[in-house]
């Protein structure tokens, strides 16, 4: 283990919904290893649950004291949002139902939709002005949406979805395809939703390798794959795992988290950024309405900054339509169900 060596910086109080679910296990354990905010940042973690998850919460607890994380200084268990969000300061929602096989994640939105109207009301009510959130639940773009409208005391910019797991997925399957570290693989852009409508663009990606950067199209070579078969194989991922697991990625996902909130918080690589769902404002690339959408992100001193200019051709701009789209279709749905609750 490491040891904490900035022991004056004030720990920072992370809460994880669904905690003890299947990627919520995963999860604590990486948060204990640092994977959040660096092995020398101080967490005081609090794990929060349904009541009817009581035993698996207390299961979970004792396993992550077992494990004698130095850097947890404090472990704390809830089936109550107050207790549970209580002055946080990043809050990270993955609590929600997970889609089986031959759904598509908006088919959770009746099922999840009310989850975040309650959270969101609770982290207006209870945690820090500054929170960031990360929603993990899916759909996740549309359940952000909501968590930020029924937080409207907490700015709009701290709210934020999980499309990093989709930008992962990418990177390593360029890596695979032309011989490359994953992480010699860069800026490949995730835009829209963390559904099947979204749009893995390698238009700005390159590849480093021997010294030299080349660009992803000028290695593969082959567009027709890169805009069809290797846009579909990110886009339906989630759903060939679901397949083979049975179950929805857990330790994927997980990782993902660390590394969006890692990124969000200590800052993104020069040079490099990353994709992230955020809550658009009328004037980000031209959407007018209010969409929690994918973009690419460069982040500093905890704010993130959506890098804008980027030009369109005609292909891309058909998979943008496609995928906001499906958002707007899943705003109204989901404002169906929290407004006529
Ligand atoms: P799971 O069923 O294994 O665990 C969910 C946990 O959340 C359960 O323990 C449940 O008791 C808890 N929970 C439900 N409602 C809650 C509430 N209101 N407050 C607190 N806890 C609550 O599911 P999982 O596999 O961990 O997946 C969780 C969610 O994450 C699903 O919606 C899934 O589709 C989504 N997901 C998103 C991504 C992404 O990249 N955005 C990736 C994987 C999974
Ligand atoms: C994923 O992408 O793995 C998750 O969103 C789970 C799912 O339903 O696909």
């Amino acid at each position: 283990h490491f040891k904490p060596s900035n022991i004056n910086t004030p720990p920072v109080r992370v809460t994880v919904t669904g905690a003890a679910g299947n990627i919520g296990y995963a999860l604590v354990h990486m948060i204990g290893q640092g994977r959040l905010l660096g092995p020398n940042q101080q967490i005081i973690l609090t794990l929060l649950e349904l009541p009817m998850a009581k035993d698996q919460l207390e299961g979970t607890m004792m396993e992550l004291r077992d494990c004698a994380f130095p850097i947890l200084k404090e472990i704390k268990g809830t089936t109550q949002y107050d207790q549970g969000f209580m002055g946080c300061d990043i809050a990270i929602l993955v609590g929600a139902k997970p889609r089986g096989p031959g759904m598509e994640r908006k088919d959770l939105l009746a099922a999840n939709a009310r989850i975040f109207k309650e959270q969101g009301e609770a982290l207006d009510k209870y945690a820090s002005k500054n929170v960031k959130v990360l929603v993990v639940g899916n759909p996740a773009n549309t359940n952000a949406l909501i968590t930020a409208h029924f937080a409207p005391s907490i700015p709009k910019t701290n709210f934020t979805a999980l499309t990093r797991l989709d930008q992962n997925r990418a990177q390593s399957i360029i890596a695979q395809r032309v011989s490359a570290n994953v992480e010699d693989v860069r800026n490949i852009i995730i835009w829209g939703n963390h559904s099947t409508t979204q749009f893995a663009d390698v238009s700005q990606a390159t590849v480093q390798q021997n010294g030299i950067s080349q660009t992803v199209r000028g290695l593969v070579a082959d567009d027709t794959w890169l805009q069809k078969a290797f846009v579909e194989q990110v886009a339906k991922r989630g759903g060939a795992i679901i397949e083979k697991r049975k179950a929805s990625s857990a330790a994927s996902a997980a990782s993902a988290v660390c590394d969006h909130i890692h990124d969000w918080l200590i800052g993104t690589d020069n040079g490099t950024f990353v994709s992230m769902g955020v809550i658009t404002d009328g004037k980000l690339y031209g959407i007018k309405e209010q969409v929690c959408f994918s973009f690419p992100c460069v982040c500093k001193d905890g704010n993130i900054k959506v890098l804008e200019g980027f030009q369109w051709d005609q292909f891309q701009q058909s998979m943008i339509n496609k995928t906001l789209k499906e958002l707007l279709e899943e705003k109204e749905m989901a404002m169906s169900v929290v407004v006529s609750k």
